[in-house]
């Protein structure tokens, strides 16, 4: 079985990110910025925001992060958020999620211009990306980390059936859409599963890719996968295991022993798709940059 390694792919896509950066910063004394906000003291999202900061500064870019204590008011961080649409400086706007109860995340999303919308969240991004104008939108961290894993092991698509388990508008949606377009790494038939459908491994049973993105451990077993199918594992979850140092360890949405038997490939967790979205994020604030610059 081939592991489809998400940490290498994402370490070469760094490397070249990094070059085009040193060389735009020679060409035009500017670089890319990306600002994340981040509201509130979520354990998970502090990781992931110091994760993005980390990885934009060792390819070059300026990063900055906005910490907001947890009763921040919607009204404040929509101003925040007006005044960095107005910074020439800022390339990448991304507010972290989830948001405290009293902010509306659709509110926020709709404020965040979108030309540096490289979440992709907003819905002038997404409406794009469904309509196929992939060149002219920001496409979801996670849905093109995948895509550019199926792209670089040449996984073979145009025709396949793609089967999405999750229908989440970070995830799910975006990701069943873009293997519907007819572009190089997807032209399939596609499947969208979720909370509501009834008998799920009928569904996943048939698909040659299988892309799970549910948030619940393990919850694809082996039996529910079709012999040689290439399957994507999007979940990250926290299981107790005292062994560890943190007393946690984190698994996918794919039981990886049992499935590992019988698909062609699989990405693991950690390791897989996880390493893609960070890389994808800076990708994408590069692409604000370029559009910006008309480079
Ligand atoms: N929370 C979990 N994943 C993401 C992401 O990709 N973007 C944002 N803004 N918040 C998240």
């Amino acid at each position: 079985m081939l592991i489809i390694d998400g940490k290498k792919v994402s370490l070469d896509l760094k490397n070249e990110l990094k070059a085009s950066v040193d060389n735009y910063r020679a060409q035009t004394g500017k670089v890319p910025g990306l600002t994340v906000i981040i509201v509130g003291q979520d354990p998970a999202s502090q990781v992931y925001v110091r994760s993005k900061a980390k990885t934009c500064k060792e390819i070059g870019m300026i990063s900055s992060v906005i910490e907001m204590p947890a009763d921040t008011t919607e009204e404040h961080l929509l101003n925040t958020i007006k005044d960095l649409n107005n910074d020439p400086a800022v390339h990448g706007i991304l507010v972290q999620q989830p948001l405290p109860k009293q902010i509306d995340e659709f509110a926020v999303t709709l404020a965040i211009d979108p030309s540096k919308d490289v979440d992709g969240f907003h819905p002038e991004n997404l409406g794009r990306l469904v309509m196929g104008h992939l060149d002219k939108c920001f496409v979801s961290c996670t849905p093109y980390g995948i895509l550019e894993l199926l792209g670089r092991y040449n996984i073979e698509t145009k025709g396949k059936h793609c089967v999405v388990v999750g229908r989440s508008n970070i995830v799910g949606k975006p990701m069943a859409n873009l293997m519907l377009q007819k572009l190089e790494a997807t032209n399939c038939t596609v499947t969208i599963c979720h909370s509501a459908t009834k008998n799920i491994p009928f569904y996943t049973q048939q698909a040659d890719i299988l892309i799970a993105a549910i948030g619940k451990a393990g919850f694809i077993t082996a039996d529910m996968v079709k012999p040689g199918a290439v399957v994507i594992d999007v979940g990250i979850n926290r299981i107790e295991d005292a062994s560890t140092k943190n007393g946690y360890r984190l698994v996918g949405d794919v039981d990886y022993d049992g499935v590992s038997a019988v698909a062609s490939a699989m990405t693991p967790v950690p390791g897989g798709v996880g390493p893609m979205t960070i890389a994808m994020l800076l990708k994408n604030t590069l692409q604000s940059f370029q559009r910006t610059n008309g480079l």
